[in-house]
């Protein structure tokens, strides 16, 4: 028998150590745990007591980001790379980390689309979870994150994601659910947000009524790094770990609770057990670890670029290029590749090759059979903590791309970039190569992928649309809610529906060879079909099934992806390939998962406009009564953009929004917010600003990233990550609300700065 722990190192141990480790109570038997960053390769700080910036860290093997693995629909893939960063974090201590991020890309611009994985939830919970299941084969933890509706960076740590249950259900907890339900991850991270009014580290619906109740979850759940809202309501939600450290005032405030009787002690014993077990379950993994490879992980990370490039267009077949041709290397990104995204899941490679290097020199512009232009998005403007104001190209590079093109008919442009780009000058290029963010060996997979050593076989795991007003969002994203007035129709799901021509579609994507398709069969709720290679070179086909609903009751998509596979062919090689459906294929959010009666088609296919139809399924089904509210709806008919009267009809209430007022602000207003309306407010704006500029370079992405994390968090979290004490806080909230006295009474209080 241990000894009986305190309720106060009870309350103690669910929050964190500091930046990155848990608490340890050696006189509990308790050890400290080392959590950390990210989802595309480790991001280690060497000193877990403070704040060290985000591109500070041990180096380690930067895979290709979620934005480019999706491409590649490989959950087995995915599955190896998260192998591969357990094993690193299990080489450098740690016990948990920080990914995968399974959010929906709901709009292009959303400044962190690059760490997530696709705008369908199947296809992004079918890759989170293989991630998670490859990275805790090894004993280590991943987290799962952010949950939930985290699709702006724009406020993100305040905003309020406001959407029906539907949506809610059918796109945005979707993939959470199956990354839960079948990767099985120890630990879930809420996000910063609130959804439907509530903040996540308080909402008990997600985190225990749904995540644990219904999803069957048996991990851990911890806050996003400053996340916390009110210690008590999370307790009692079910949020265990409050990270990162430094809010021991909650220690106190959560001690009067429970002494109050607000909060029952076993509310905590609870959130005590799962922190007990997660650390427990580390430490026992880091003591059988196994070797690890860092040269074998840069591989993977090439063959993991190579598999999930997407060739957008290929005319003429000028690629792949033909040994000895000669060719022109232009572009700021053949010298300075843009390889992974901005933020907290930045890496410190183990290695780098640039494109040029590995190419050779080329020749001038004029002699050149080819001229390859390497163009992309540069961190600056694409990045955590902020999203993008356009989805335009720098000027530069498009005028770049122009110029090549008028000079040379045979021009090819290989695009890094973590989410779409509006490419109006498609038309003039021969070929385009879409690389994502390929990760460390992204130079030399390009060079494979340009000379046919490896051949292209990524689908696209989001829309392009051609220009970013067709999307449905762009009238109103991003704001300081989230209003999610389209509904179900993200992304393929609009376009579809609406019938607007895109640049590429989702599911889109070439090949150096060809796959011909036979025997397609349904025999009850199994479809098969036979796929051959019919071209010259080895490939992999990625083949999609998707489910074409009725559309004569409640409205539906017009078609949405419900299975896939992958099969790599040798040149004649053929294979069968088998999909078995369940009635979740086939069901809407009701109150309840339902599945509405009437005719279902089947479509298979290896992308959009290849899919042939399979047959169809006559489900009896359940009634599901069509609402009031549909019928001549924008939902009914999407064209344009939802007003807020129709979503407010399908909500079911006004949309109220909640500015933040003088007098009235509260401890969830940020200094950005309350600078415009307070001089104090005003100076400690300048000075966070000054702060900021002393740990990176203004108008960098780090930069501009640490000024939201500071000036744009609320004060709470200002709090937490400052250690300052709550009199200092509430001293200058009493300035901001105009109470001068008072405020600078607190301020000056013994203890305020400590
Ligand atoms: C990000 C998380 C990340 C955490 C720790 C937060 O700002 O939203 O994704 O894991 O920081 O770096």
């Amino acid at each position: 028998m241990g000894t009986k722990m305190e309720l106060r190192d009870k309350i103690a141990l669910c929050e964190g150590k500091n930046f990155w480790e848990t608490k340890a109570f050696p006189e509990y038997g308790i050890p400290s745990m080392f959590m950390c960053d990210g989802p595309h390769g480790l991001r280690k700080q060497e000193n877990p007591d403070t704040d060290q910036g985000v591109n500070a860290s041990r180096p380690a093997t930067c895979f290709p980001a979620a934005v480019s693995t999706a491409c590649s629909w490989d959950e087995e893939l995915v599955g190896k790379i998260g192998a591969a960063i357990a094993e690193e974090a299990a080489d450098q201590g740690v016990g948990v980390f920080l990914g995968p991020g399974v959010n929906i890309k709901r709009n292009p611009l959303c400044g962190r689309n690059f760490e997530y994985f696709s705008e369908d939830p199947y296809l992004a919970g079918k890759m989170a979870a293989g991630f998670i299941k490859g990275a805790q084969e090894k004993g280590i933890g991943t987290c799962l994150k952010h949950f939930a509706c985290n699709n702006q960076e724009y406020k993100r740590f305040s905003s309020d994601s406001i959407l029906d249950e539907r949506t809610l259900r059918e796109i945005y907890l979707t993939p959470f659910e199956i990354a839960v339900r079948e990767g099985k991850p120890k630990t879930v991270m809420c996000a910063y947000n609130k959804v439907n009014g509530t903040y996540c580290s308080d909402h008990a619906q997600l985190l225990t009524g749904i995540l644990r109740e219904e999803w069957g979850f048996e991990g851990l759940v911890m806050t996003d790094w400053g996340a916390m809202h009110d210690r008590i309501a999370a307790f009692r939600a079910g949020c265990d770990l409050n990270m990162p450290g430094g809010s021991n005032y909650m220690v106190q405030e959560v001690l009067a609770a429970v002494a109050r009787g607000e909060l029952a002690e076993e509310e905590i014993d609870g959130s005590v057990e799962r922190v007990k077990k997660m650390v427990h379950e580390a430490v026992e993994a880091l003591k059988n670890k196994g070797s690890c490879d860092y040269e074998a992980h840069h591989e993977l990370a090439r063959i993991a670029a190579e598999q999930s490039a997407v060739l957008l267009k290929n005319e003429d077949g000028i690629l792949p290029l033909k040994e000895g041709a000669k060719i022109a290397i232009v572009g700021p990104m053949a010298h300075n590749i843009r390889y992974q995204g901005a933020g907290s899941s930045h890496i410190n490679p183990t290695k780098l090759n640039q494109p040029a290097a590995l190419l050779g020199a080329g020749v001038g512009v004029r002699e050149a059979e080819v001229a390859v232009v390497f163009a992309g998005l540069p961190p600056e403007i694409e990045g955590e903590g902020f999203d993008r104001e356009n989805m335009a190209l720098p000027a530069e590079q498009v005028k770049l791309i122009e110029e090549v093109a008028a000079a040379n008919p045979n021009t090819v442009v290989v695009l890094f970039c973590g989410a779409p780009v509006e490419t109006p000058w498609a038309d003039k290029v021969k070929a385009i190569l879409y690389m994502g963010l390929p990760g460390q060996a992204g130079a030399e997979a390009v060079k494979n992928l340009l000379y046919g050593k490896a051949n292209p076989c990524g689908k696209l795991a989001e829309t392009w649309p051609l220009k970013y007003s067709d999307c449905p969002s762009a009238a109103y994203y991003p704001q300081r809610d989230g209003q999610y007035r389209e509904g179900i129709y993200v992304g393929y799901r609009y376009y579809d529906k609406a019938k607007v021509d895109v640049g590429w579609k989702f599911g889109f994507g070439l090949s150096y060879t060809e796959f011909t398709y036979s025997d397609l069969k349904i025999d009850g709720e199994r479809i098969s079909v036979t796929v051959a290679n019919t071209g010259h070179r080895g490939g992999a086909e990625i083949v999609q099934l998707y489910i074409a609903p009725p559309q004569d009751g409640i409205h539906r998509p017009v078609r949405e992806l419900k299975r896939f596979a992958k099969v790599y062919l040798q040149p004649g090689e053929k294979k069968e390939v088998r999909f078995d459906l369940d009635d979740r294929c086939f069901a809407v959010w009701d109150g309840t998962w339902k599945v509405p009666g009437g005719r279902y088609t089947v479509l298979v296919g290896g992308g959009p406009d290849q899919l042939m139809v399979a047959g169809f399924i006559d489900k009896a089904g359940e009634t599901v009564e069509v609402p009031v509210w549909q019928r001549g709806s924008w939902y009914e008919n999407p064209s344009g953009y939802p007003s807020q009267e129709e979503w407010e009809r399908m909500l079911g209430r006004k949309y109220r929004p909640c500015l933040p007022r003088k007098g009235q602000f509260t401890m969830n207003d940020t200094v950005m917010d309350m600078k415009d309306h307070s001089l104090v407010m005003r100076v400690l704006y300048w000075g966070l600003k000054r702060t900021v500029a002393r740990k990176a370079e203004p108008g960098t992405a780090e930069y501009r990233m640490f000024l939201q994390t500071t000036a744009g968090s609320p004060l709470r979290s200002l709090q937490i990550f400052s250690r300052l004490n709550a009199n200092f806080f509430q001293g200058l909230l009493a300035m901001a609300n105009g109470k001068y006295f008072s405020g600078l009474k607190l301020l000056l209080k013994k203890g305020s700065i400590d």
